[in-house]
């Protein structure tokens, strides 16, 4: 059984597209067994009670200081015996041991084709921002590999969509959304499929 734990900061709603695909089979031998926030206030956590999933909350709030908060986050998902981290709208940035300590076993998904529009301050709208500004004909979503650099990791799967003449960032994100919640369930199979554990 793979033991994923969810790492988010928002609204959830990809975390919603994987517990949809566990519930509808077709992700297989899997269970999230736990959400962690960045953010007490965030909908996932609301979402994630409504599934019966434990929320923890492990933020600035609780834990000011930066290496404190990270020695919970590796406690958290230890004490879960977590074997994959997905990070779905998680807005911190991981601290290098955490991503020591489960190298090759945390992924992310990010609103643009990386390496387009990723890294440092390419978050939420600003990415569709400049996508827009820039005129690309095309953008859509990445999962990736979470290594010590900011969207850096390989890629595992991106789907592509054009970018309509009336786009504007909201519209273009909310395209972009639907992707990340068909590609997501996706990158899981595919971390299975590798027998990673
Ligand atoms: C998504 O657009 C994701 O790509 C980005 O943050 C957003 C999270 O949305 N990292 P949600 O909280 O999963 O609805």
């Amino acid at each position: 059984m793979l033991r994923i734990s969810v790492m988010v900061s928002g609204s959830g709603s990809n975390l919603q597209a994987v517990i949809d695909s566990i519930d509808n089979g077709q992700i297989k031998d899997a269970e999230i067994v736990q959400v962690i926030s960045s953010n007490s206030e965030a909908f996932a956590l609301e979402r994630a009670k409504k599934h019966g999933i434990k929320g923890v909350v492990i933020g600035k709030q609780e834990f000011p200081d930066e290496e404190e908060r990270n020695v919970e986050l590796i406690k958290a998902l230890k004490k879960e015996n977590t074997n994959l981290v997905i990070l779905a709208g998680y807005m911190n940035i991981l601290k290098p041991e955490l991503v020591k300590e489960f190298k090759g076993r945390i992924i992310n998904i990010h609103p643009s084709l990386i390496p387009k529009y990723c890294g440092e301050g390419f978050y939420g709208g600003k990415v569709h921002e400049a996508v827009i500004n820039a005129g690309e004909k095309e953008s859509g979503a990445t999962v990736h590999y979470v290594d010590e650099g900011i969207d850096s990791g390989e890629v595992i799967i991106q789907e592509k969509l054009f970018v309509e003449p009336g786009d504007n960032p909201e519209s273009l994100a909310a395209r972009v959304l639907k992707i990340e919640h068909i590609i997501l369930p996706k990158a899981v199979l595919i971390w299975q499929s590798k027998g990673e554990k």
